[in-house]
């Protein structure tokens, strides 16, 4: 099996040799992959924090112990469930196309952003007599990404048309291609695209609202939500935004 796998490997370099489209299209393949499991570990966050959001949001407790270290074991776990692939076992994983050389750098990344965005919300999570800390899913996803982004070459954001957190706002490509997601019915897919003349890769999550969420964008629209924004008026199923995620080709 392993074998096989070199060989398929080495036959693809050989191609990319042969052929110079051929690595653009290879390159291309490890980025969307990419890009598709980024994506895929900001959810899992998301997920994580929504898990512990009621223990967050205890006003009786201080001290949580929702630490740095049980948030990334929690994400790991949840990330493994989500794609079969163990971030802990991943410095040892041989390079293959499973898991592409950009994802092995990269996703180590977004857990360590990750990480240092729940270890600087210690203070407000460990405080005693609030419930409600504006520590959320969303501002988990908000504050990972742009740590995130910071760091790396590769850029990753939440966004939908006309957001809550002006630093969301998305940007022409975005806003089109959410456009064009709202008004099509529910699709688990992403859409991806070359743009700048084949130069930068852009991958767009789509994200839909679930009943949980709708105490804070549904209805009624105008109400404030606990988080003191006015609600959207949303309903269950209807386009929430996206991840996307925007990454350079050939100059790495
Ligand atoms: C407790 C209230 C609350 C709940 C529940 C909630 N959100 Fe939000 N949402 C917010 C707030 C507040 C922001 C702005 C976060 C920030 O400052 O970046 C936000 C931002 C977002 C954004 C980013 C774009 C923007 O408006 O800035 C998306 C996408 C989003 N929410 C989707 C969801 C989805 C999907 C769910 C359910 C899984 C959900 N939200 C549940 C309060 C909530």
């Amino acid at each position: 099996m392993r074998r096989r796998a070199w060989i398929a490997l080495a036959a693809v370099m050989l191609l990319m040799c042969l052929h110079p489209s051929m690595s653009v299209a290879v390159e291309r393949a490890e980025a969307e992959e990419t890009a598709r499991l980024l994506a895929k570990l900001l959810e899992s966050g998301r997920a994580v924090i929504e898990r512990n959001q009621s223990l967050i949001d205890d006003p009786h407790k201080g001290e949580k112990g929702f630490t740095p270290e049980l948030f990334e074991q929690q994400l790991i776990r949840e990330f493994h469930a989500k794609t079969g692939i163990d971030l802990n076992a991943l410095p040892a994983a041989p390079v293959s196309m499973l898991i592409p050389p950009l994802a092995k750098e990269l996703l180590p990344a977004l857990v360590q952003a990750s990480r240092e965005v729940v270890r600087d919300a210690q203070v407000v999570i460990n405080q005693r007599g609030i419930g409600y800390k504006n520590f959320i899913p969303a501002t988990y996803g908000s504050q990972a990404s742009a740590r995130f982004s910071k760091a790396a070459h590769v850029r990753l954001k939440q966004t939908t048309i006309q957001p809550r957190n002006p630093k969301n706002e998305p940007d022409e490509y975005e806003a089109s291609v959410l456009k064009w997601l709202s008004a099509r019915p529910r699709a688990e897919a992403y859409v991806s695209e070359l743009t700048d003349g084949g130069r930068t890769l852009r991958v767009v999550m789509p994200i839909y609202y679930a009943k949980d969420c709708l105490a804070c964008h549904g209805e009624p629209k105008g109400d404030l939500d606990i988080s003191g924004y006015p609600k959207e008026g949303h309903h269950e199923g209807d386009l929430a935004g996206a991840i996307t995620v925007t990454a350079p080709l050939g100059n790495r």
